[in-house]
């Protein structure tokens, strides 16, 4: 009987050793942003408990209803694969007292997030996202802020054309009542939309505004707008983000239909897409906005918020389209080659040494013949191969041969150290 190859599980990918370096790359870029602007590292748990998302993500959100990876433990708590990274935030907040810190407390991470999503160009059941928030400041300089951050890191990775979508989806005080007149709108035209979008006439009638279907979009297109229902506060908030960007000369498209996926936004919500044929396949790079309920709706006090995240995987799939040239480790400028038993004995040893001595060392211990190792040796670019054979072994002394000029020399083993850090400092 056969046996079938176990594979990785659909929209999950192996990250290779050859992919390390991107990841590493955007890792390195969010944390320059994120010690320029203040930002404190927190990870948090891949699993929580799955009450955090319905309760902060929303019960009638994609998310929840369908998105979720979802388990029962052995003890019967429900938990959750994080599908997002905001409600894990707001619950540390709440449950390490961040109230008691002073004000705003400024977050970042980065690492995977899991949604049961249908696999294509830029979507994936297991990505990576690198996300910032700021809790505890209403300001609306915190909202241009953010997307600042977000414009700044994109750029620096070498996206091009960005393009920043904004919308605000006011608040408590002034959403419920636009909800009435949008559903009102919708109600009476629901024979002519989707299935899915009658659906959420009654769950989530907002979410009918971002529904990509044609013969929806010609109802959305008439329908009641939001930022003309605004309350003064949720008004002013806005007039204040879009000044703020102008100040900063950042590129905004008002989008009135610009709604998002996620239940807990109050006011601003934005996304930044690539305005090119690739950025088109993927999608928006990053999306976020302002959340100032969430904290306490999940049973803390209230404390504004606002933040947002990046598809690690969209980035890099632009990254890759251009070429980006990364910067590879640099090899080592020694290399450590042996023959013989005892040699090798001595090899092994030696290379702690250079470990201990911080110097690097590339070494072929699988390989017993000398010209194989030269070979190595050569093609690795290193300037200096140690030759320990076995009479240099026998007498406690190691041959330094210079890869260029074929010169050679051999020292005392003990010495080894001290003449190649000698030779090392020569070259630089
Ligand atoms: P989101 O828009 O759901 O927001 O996700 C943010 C970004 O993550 C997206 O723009 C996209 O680049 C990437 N992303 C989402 N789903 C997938 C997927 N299945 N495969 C690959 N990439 C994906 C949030 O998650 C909010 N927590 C953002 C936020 C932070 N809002 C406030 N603070």
């Amino acid at each position: 009987m056969r046996r079938s190859k176990i594979q990785t599980p659909t929209g999950m990918h192996d990250i290779l050793p050859e992919d390390q370096k991107y990841y590493q790359k955007i890792l390195d870029v969010c944390q320059k942003m994120a010690d320029f602007y203040h930002f404190k590292r927190i990870e948090t748990p891949i699993l929580e408990n799955l009450e955090l998302f319905s309760r902060g993500v929303g019960l009638a959100t994609d998310i929840v209803e369908k998105q979720m990876f979802t388990l029962r433990t052995k003890g019967g708590d429900y938990l959750a694969l994080r599908p997002e990274g905001t409600a894990p935030i707001a619950r540390a907040f709440i449950q390490h007292g961040f109230q008691n810190l002073p004000q705003p407390v400024k977050l970042w991470y980065f690492g995977p997030f899991f949604r049961y999503e249908h696999p294509q160009a830029g979507r994936f059941r297991q990505f990576w996202q690198a996300g910032f928030e700021v809790l505890g400041e209403k300001s609306p300089a915190i909202d241009a802020q953010i997307i600042q951050i977000f414009y700044n890191i994109f750029q620096e990775l070498k996206a091009k054309n960005l393009v920043i979508e904004i919308n605000s989806i006011g608040d408590s005080q002034c959403r419920p009542y636009y909800k009435k007149l949008l559903v009102n709108y919708l109600k009476s035209r629901a024979m002519v939309l989707c299935s899915n979008c009658r659906r959420r006439i009654k769950v989530n009638p907002l979410r009918v505004l971002d529904c990509k279907e044609e013969k929806c979009q010609r109802i959305i297109a008439g329908a009641p707008q939001i930022i003309d229902h605004l309350c003064q506060e949720c008004k002013n908030h806005f007039k204040e983000v879009l000044e703020f960007l102008d100040e900063l000369g950042l590129p905004y498209h008002l989008n009135p239909y610009l709604v998002r996926g996620l239940d807990y936004y109050t006011k601003t919500v934005f996304e930044i897409f690539e305005d090119s044929k690739e950025g088109k396949e993927i999608g928006a790079l990053g999306g976020g906005g302002r959340y100032d309920n969430l904290i306490k709706f999940l049973g803390g006090k209230e404390v504004a918020g606002c933040g947002a995240a990046f598809g690690v995987e969209r980035v890099i799939y632009l990254m890759k389209q251009r070429g980006a040239r990364l910067k590879e480790p640099s090899l080592p400028k020694i290399f450590l080659a042996q023959l013989g038993r005892l040699a090798k004995r001595k090899a092994l040893r030696l290379i702690e040494e250079f470990r201990k001595n911080k110097i690097p060392v590339s070494e072929s211990l699988s390989r017993d013949s000398l010209k194989a190792q030269l070979k190595i040796a050569d093609r690795l670019g290193a300037r200096y191969a140690l030759i320990l054979g076995q009479q240099e072994a026998l007498k406690e002394e190691i041959i330094i041969r210079d890869m260029e000029t074929g010169k050679q020399k051999t020292v005392k083993l003990e010495k080894v150290i001290k003449e190649v850090q000698k030779l090392l400092k020569k070259l630089k």
